[in-house]
């Protein structure tokens, strides 16, 4: 990581800028406070590289490009209008199931585990949705497989109710959810549910014991249908390829303390004119400047812009002084060494949509209040 000072001088933006590189603690324990506000309790280190990282969901990029687009007052902050709940964070948690099999009654079945770490969430999000998606990649196992024409699939989804131990009787421990059947092609078929208050129920510690997904292959053939039943084995390779299975649960949330107006001057052109007298300049953050291009997947960077420079008497209207200001400006010019001059500080501040990778690997999309700077004052 190349440390840079950069975010430090929104911070600091009246104090002399004591801080230098050599200072990594200092820069250490700011960084925290941002992941912090980020809800992240460290720096999320995604495994593996940048191509073989999870892919962002083509819904999640559409909304963060939409959300780059917001007109000034349009749009309730926390809103998201694509699920029509309310909510200021989009989560695709994964799934972090396995392939498991033999552990059901039926014996020609595939089961999978499906779970969901809903510990991601933070004790003060609300949740509004939690809806799962599962996705069937078919890619027929040869030619004439795939001439066999469409393959079916019974899927029976249950949420399990309590630990299971192998062994134990499976059936008595789970809850049918969802049974139907689905149609294999080679397009992605997909099913999704709405689980907002099993959801819910995750998020208390030690209460998660996941989804088991049970998969029975159906023959295209009516005659064929019942060749399933116990017993009659059939073998499932290589003449059925199982589709490969992909699960996520889009997690809307909201926290409630970072719901103020998402009012965004549409893109603020700063004079780039000199002048020694407070007011916003131009800053460009760079997320690679500050290391954190691997999780952070959009923006690359934005313009954050600062406010510096004097706030000397007489303080004019249009540095928007407050009446203390103003009044120290006064005493400061009798006595310069006894009274600072005001300091030049962010007085309007607005929002971006930030898309990252968090510490599980889950891809969020969340939107960020007071990152950018718009005007400034004298304070
Ligand atoms: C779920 O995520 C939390 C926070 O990231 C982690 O501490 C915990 O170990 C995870 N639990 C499981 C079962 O993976
Ligand atoms: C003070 O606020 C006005 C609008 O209310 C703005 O145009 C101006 O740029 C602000 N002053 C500074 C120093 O940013």
């Amino acid at each position: 990581m190349r440390p840079n000072p950069a975010p430090l001088l929104l911070l600091a933006a009246c104090l002399p800028l004591v801080y230098t590189l050599s200072n990594v603690e200092e820069l250490k324990s700011q960084e925290r406070l941002f992941l912090h506000s980020l809800g992240l309790s460290g720096r999320p280190r995604p495994a593996g590289s940048l191509q073989a990282r999870r892919h962002v969901p083509s819904a999640l990029w559409k909304m963060f490009r939409s959300s780059e687009n917001i007109k000034v007052q349009e749009s309730d902050p926390c809103t998201v209008s694509e699920y029509g709940v309310r909510g200021n964070i989009i989560r695709y948690v994964q799934d972090q199931g396995r392939l498991v099999s033999g552990w059901s009654s039926c014996q020609l079945c595939v089961e999978k585990q499906l779970f969901f770490n809903m510990s991601v969430l933070q004790p003060v999000e609300l949740l509004s949705l939690a809806q799962l998606e599962i996705k069937f990649h078919w890619k027929p196992f040869s030619h004439a497989e795939l001439l066999q024409g469409p393959r079916a699939l019974s899927v029976s989804l249950y949420k399990v109710i309590r630990a299971t131990l192998r062994g134990a009787n499976a059936q008595a421990n789970r809850r049918l959810l969802l049974s139907q059947s689905v149609q294999l092609q080679p397009d992605p078929a997909s099913i999704t549910l709405d689980l907002t208050s099993l959801g819910e129920s995750w998020r208390k510690p030690g209460r998660n014991y996941g989804l088991v997904l049970e998969l029975l292959p159906l023959s295209a053939d009516p005659e064929d249908l019942l060749p399933f039943r116990p017993g009659n084995s059939l073998p499932l390779e290589p003449t059925f390829t199982l589709p490969l299975i992909q699960a996520s649960l889009v997690a809307v949330s909201l926290n409630p303390h970072q719901c103020r107006s998402r009012q965004r001057r549409s893109a603020v052109h700063l004079p780039v004119t000199p002048s020694n007298v407070c007011k916003a300049r131009r800053l460009y953050i760079d997320f690679k400047d500050v290391g954190w291009q691997d999780w952070i997947i959009a923006p690359q960077g934005y313009m954050a812009n600062y406010c510096h420079g004097e706030c000397p008497f007489p303080l004019s209207e249009s540095l928007n002084g407050t009446n203390h200001a103003i009044l120290q400006t006064l005493v400061h010019s009798l006595d310069p060494n006894s009274t600072p001059q005001p300091c030049c500080v962010p007085i309007r501040l607005s929002p971006i949509s930030m898309l990252y990778y968090d510490n599980n690997d889950n891809v969020v999309l969340r939107h960020y209040q007071d990152m950018v700077v718009d005007e400034c004052g004298c304070r």
